[in-house]
């Protein structure tokens, strides 16, 4: 899956230019890095500080997102797990009064630099939302969709059929792809919003909250899609079920509210260690529901 995607972003690091510039611009020295330290990480976040207006809401976060792994972001409400996550892809940049500091580096290259193209990043590192959003159109169309702006022509049959498989949708919906995608259960209409961001093809899927929406058995379905999907993509969840976060992820990131009330991160840890050997009071204090 990630094999076309690659060699155009590893060229881009190399100074060949990247097809996430703007135009034909190049991205310039100042936005490269030795690309986020550990050696596999696809995703680096640098001092990322994020405002609304004149509210600093999440301060000073540094985290590195492993390739091929699942990254759970957990934290009370408001601690800035959604706003780190929409940072992402830059989708803050939606967000009116946002405002957006520091770097996100993928594979090496800063995409919070004005001179990288915002459609470009959200192609390559997909999002799926807490509430399941398909389009008013038939199963087929909603797939369909991100294979086409993806520029794909081929059999489109083919690739529907192919992307619903993925997605652990296909033998559900495969008599009635005709049928509104509105018309499935929330569990089936979010694993159709999830094969619709597959067929756009992309590297990284951040999820917000994908399954808190939905009832246990939905969830479970939900949580083996994405051990299934880690083996081709890189994950990033924010959950508030840190039970989920325990049996899901590989990587979890605590976030916090420091007196001022502003997100910080307090730690980053293998899953197993943060949830049995905590290094922070302040996580130990959460997992072990004495706040939050
Ligand atoms: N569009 C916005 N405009 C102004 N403030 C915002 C906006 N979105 C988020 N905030 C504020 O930023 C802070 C972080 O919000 P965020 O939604 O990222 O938290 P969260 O950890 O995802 O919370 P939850 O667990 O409730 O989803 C909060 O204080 C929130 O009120
Ligand atoms: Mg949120």
């Amino acid at each position: 899956m990630t094999t076309d995607i690659r060699p155009a972003v590893s060229a881009a690091s190399a100074g060949e230019g990247s097809s996430l510039a703007r135009g034909s611009s190049d991205i310039n020295a100042a936005t490269r890095s030795e690309g986020g330290q550990g050696v596999d990480a696809v995703v680096s976040v640098r001092s990322l500080n994020v405002y609304y207006g004149s509210f600093h809401a999440v301060t000073g976060v540094d985290f590195d997102v492993p390739r091929n792994r699942i990254t759970a972001l957990i934290g009370p409400s408001g601690c800035g797990k959604s706003t780190v996550l929409r940072s992402i892809n830059r989708m803050n940049d939606l967000v009116v009064g946002a405002r957006v500091e520091g770097q996100i580096f993928y594979h090496g290259i800063d995409i919070c630099s004005p001179r990288v193209d915002p459609v470009e990043v959200r192609r390559r590192i997909g999002m799926v939302f807490q509430k399941p959003n398909p389009f008013p159109k038939s199963i087929y169309e909603n797939v369909a969709w991100g294979a086409r702006i993806n520029g794909i022509k081929g059999n489109m049959d083919e690739l529907v059929e192919r992307t619903l498989r993925q997605a652990a949708l296909w033998d559900e919906v495969k008599d009635k792809l005709k049928e509104s995608g509105l018309a499935l259960s929330g569990g089936q209409q979010q694993r159709l919003c999830i094969a619709r961001t597959l067929a756009i093809n992309p590297d990284v899927i951040l999820m917000d909250e994908p399954a808190s929406a939905l009832d246990p058995i939905s969830t479970l379905k939900i949580e083996d899609l994405m051990r299934e999907l880690v083996r081709s993509y890189t994950i990033v969840i924010v959950t508030h079920n840190m039970q989920q976060a325990a049996r899901v992820s590989d990587q979890t990131v605590f976030f916090s509210l420091n007196e001022r009330r502003q997100g910080v991160l307090v730690e980053a840890s293998p899953t197993r260690d943060l949830f049995t050997k905590p290094q922070d009071q302040r996580t130990e204090d959460y997992i072990t529901g004495r706040f939050g």
